[in-house]
């Protein structure tokens, strides 16, 4: 965007965050994400994939102790610019999921992931599609954030995320109680199908072991769940 181009700015519960060219404003999942991130002052978070800095700025707003990562650059510049601007302490990492904070651990570690299957041919390596692709299934990089997140964790620490219903919530449930959390769905919302979907509405059908899209028909709606898993003290 060059300087007569204007500038793009999203307003949140008080705060607000330039959008540039080529990071993803905040999105329906954006917000349900971030209405069941809870932190207490002091808290040392985690939040992979930070995208503009919503959930960090919100966050470190409570008084979290907050580290957000991006494997984009331009994500990583506007977390640590929307953090500037809301006067808040954010440290911002690029880097992809856990590389950035080896060795580290935290209290909560959270993440609204890119989650959308993504068919062969549909992968591509642009900024947009870090944002969106989760590879074939879906879980590309939400298999790695579980299997990381008890490495990454105190004793009593929490993993949070959200997942579209049809990636299966009997099977994140599994995913967590497989690397020792107590797993649990803490909230669920319908949301506007996403348009994207729409493109590959095929390939998710055959995704969905669950049964939660429509057999047949557009569907204009989709379940999103967030999900929380807590490891023992
Ligand atoms: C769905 S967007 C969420 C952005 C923001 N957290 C929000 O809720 O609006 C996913 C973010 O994950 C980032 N991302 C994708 N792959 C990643 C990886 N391997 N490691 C870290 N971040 C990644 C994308 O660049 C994007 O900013």
């Amino acid at each position: 965007m060059g300087a007569g181009d204007g500038v793009l700015l999203y307003v949140y519960r008080g705060a607000t965050f330039r959008v540039p060219d080529d990071v993803q404003p905040p999105k329906a999942g954006s917000r349900f994400f971030v209405s069941h991130l809870t932190v207490r002052p002091g808290e040392r978070v985690l939040e992979l994939g930070c995208g503009l800095g919503l959930a960090a700025v919100l966050m470190a707003r409570e008084g979290a102790r907050v580290v957000a990562t991006d494997v984009v650059p331009s994500a990583v510049a506007a977390t640590r610019a929307n953090a500037i601007l809301n006067g808040v302490d954010v440290d911002v990492r690029l880097g992809d999921c856990y590389a950035p904070v080896a060795g580290e651990r935290f209290d909560l570690v959270c993440t609204n992931p890119p989650q959308m299957p993504t068919p062969s041919g549909a992968a591509r390596d642009d900024a947009a599609a870090a944002a969106d692709n989760g590879g074939r299934d879906g879980w590309a990089l939400l298999d790695r954030v579980i299997d990381g997140a008890p490495a990454h964790l105190v004793p009593g620490g929490r993993l949070l995320f959200t997942i579209f219903a049809f990636l299966g919530r009997k099977r994140a449930l599994a995913k967590l109680e497989a690397r020792g959390f107590t797993p649990a769905v803490v909230a669920s919302e319908t949301q506007s199908f996403p348009r994207i979907g729409y493109e590959r509405l095929d390939h998710l059908r055959r995704l969905d072991a669950e049964g939660t899209l429509p057999a047949s028909g557009t569907p204009r709606t989709v379940e999103r769940l967030v999900v929380e898993g807590r490891l023992s003290a």
